[in-house]
């Protein structure tokens, strides 16, 4: 089939219309909602996915008019939209936004929000669907939700819904996430609750279950007897910028493990769900989660590292040092960079070491899952000038080049048996060109139709965080490390090379 007919396929109607609803944001100023949040619904618009019966409250503390909320946002959107922006369509958009300003603590915003809420109602048949998407500081989640709770703006009758979009990080700890989700409980079920992760927004992450379960021939080799080990890298060149401050109270480990990291680890390894509906794939996404296996004070020893950038060279430009950047103390101990080894103990992956890392500063920008397939034995090449075999790489590559390679040996051509190693490589935008997307349209319009498949269920984000604590309380037990101890463009400290010679084997480097 050549490749039109494919892309056929995508230019098909996309799907039905989003529920009639308002969207509250909370947090309305601040970066979430002007750089993915308003120009996602402006594509979801523009691709007929957002209904018609829409409107949009910007919450916030700083004081503004909806015309200057307006304004703001237009302004705004010249620089965040992810493709060209339709006057009319625009036109159309800025005129169901709305601003509200008020204190989140204060219980008569609430009154206001309210009455603003009933007259959109009215005025854009919203039908009393209410989105909250609370994109403020986290420790005001659950002060939020009370009040909306308080003014009864949470309670679902006659059809209506109300539902909630909370933003990462959710707690900073096992306990601190039992708490939010029992503060989250007294008002909301958690039919109503969306714990986003932005990774999950991602075409190729969702990508991940379709190539396992779409395709029939991967699936039979997914396991144990044929998988060596698997390699998963989320690594950034940029370093913390201007969040400083939220950033060396996280460090890499609580900002990008337990989250994004093991999103890409437990659809890599759950089993195939029964059907596509939400409980049925957050199901075994926690089992993955609950099997990892719990690690001992020596293992983290020995299967964890951390590190902290130096100042150094990345992409040819010279940067600073972690310490140096703003809002950093300058003898901060927080890590910017982690690699873990984990098992999953359970018959599929029985023995199969999972090597995780991410960090910032590293040479390049890269997310991808690495499945090492196993040698094939060598008895037939001895008599050949071949001298090993190597082992098959499938590789998904999550960003930025999205798509999948498969690595495999081949002949080179001659008179002698000599092997070569190739490459069988599907890019995305080769097939279906790019789609401008922030990576929130699809969450967005999800959660509008109450779809929760994409979003993190409490037992999900508690089994997460407690296969982290326990790497967080040996952290805290030992003595600081010496840091910074990688210089900036580099692969993180030695120590991760080491994990992973001690078992022989390689970390891989940016290759495309
Ligand atoms: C965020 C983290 O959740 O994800 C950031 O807080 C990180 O530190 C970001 O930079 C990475 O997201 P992406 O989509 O750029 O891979």
């Amino acid at each position: 089939m050549d490749r039109t007919d494919e892309k056929s396929i995508v230019s098909e109607p996309l799907g039905k219309a989003s529920d009639p609803c308002v969207m509250v944001i909370f947090g309305a100023s601040g970066d979430l909602a002007k750089r993915k949040l308003i120009p996602a619904l402006y594509n979801l618009a523009s691709e007929r996915l957002l209904s018609r019966e829409f409107a949009v409250v910007g919450f916030s503390r700083s004081e503004m008019s909806h015309e200057e909320f307006r304004e703001k946002i237009s302004k705004d959107i010249k620089e965040f939209a992810t493709g060209s922006v339709d006057p009319d369509l625009w036109n159309w958009f800025i005129q169901r936004l709305y601003y509200l300003s008020g204190d989140i603590q204060d219980p008569n915003a609430y009154q206001r929000l309210q009455g603003l809420l009933s007259e959109l109602d009215q005025e854009h048949g919203t039908g009393g669907n209410y989105l909250y998407y609370l994109a403020t500081a986290p420790d005001l989640f659950s002060q939020i939700i009370q009040q909306i709770g308080a003014a009864g703006l949470a309670h679902e009758e006659n059809g209506r819904w109300r539902r909630v979009i909370i933003e990462k990080p959710f707690g900073r700890d096992i306990e601190s996430a039992r708490a939010l989700n029992h503060e989250i409980r007294k008002v909301l079920s958690e039919s109503q609750t969306y714990r986003i992760d932005h990774y999950l927004g991602k075409e190729t992450v969702q990508n991940i279950m379709v190539f396992r379960f779409a395709n029939g021939i991967f699936e039979p080799i997914w396991n144990h007897r044929y998988i060596d080990y698997v390699q998963i890298t989320v690594a950034e060149d940029i370093g913390v910028g201007q969040r400083g401050d939220y950033y060396d109270k996280a460090g890499a480990l609580r900002d990008m493990v337990p989250n994004h990291i093991f999103q890409l680890v437990t659809l890599t390894a759950m089993e195939p769900p029964i059907s596509f509906e939400a409980d049925a794939v957050r199901d075994e996404q926690v089992k993955i989660l609950r099997a990892i296996q719990s690690m001992s004070p020596e293992e983290v020893l020995r299967y964890t590292v951390r590190g902290q950038y130096g100042e150094g060279t990345v992409k040819g430009q010279r940067v600073p040092a972690y310490r140096a950047e703003p809002s950093v103390p300058p003898d901060s101990f927080i890590e910017t960079f982690v690699a873990l080894k984990l098992y999953i103990d359970n018959w599929r992956w029985a023995n199969v070491p999972f090597y995780l890392r991410t960090g910032k500063r590293l040479p390049c920008r890269v997310t991808e899952i690495a499945i090492q397939f196993k040698r094939a034995p060598f008895v037939l090449f001895r008599k050949t000038s071949v001298e090993h075999l190597k082992p098959n790489l499938l590789v998904l590559h999550i960003q930025p080049d999205e798509g999948i390679s498969l690595n495999f040996g081949a002949k080179i051509p001659g008179p002698l048996v000599r092997l070569g190693t190739v490459d069988m490589e599907f890019k995305y935008e080769d097939y279906f060109g790019r789609t401008p997307s922030t990576g929130h349209e699809r969450l967005l319009y999800d959660c509008m139709l109450g779809d929760a498949t994409l979003f993190q269920r409490a037992d999900m984000v508690e089994a997460a965080w407690s296969v982290v604590s326990t790497i967080q309380d040996v952290w805290k037990a030992l003595p600081h490390r010496k840091f910074p101890n990688y210089a900036a463009g580099t692969w993180g400290p030695q120590e991760a090379d080491d994990l992973m010679a001690r078992d022989g084997r390689e970390w891989r480097k940016c290759d495309r």
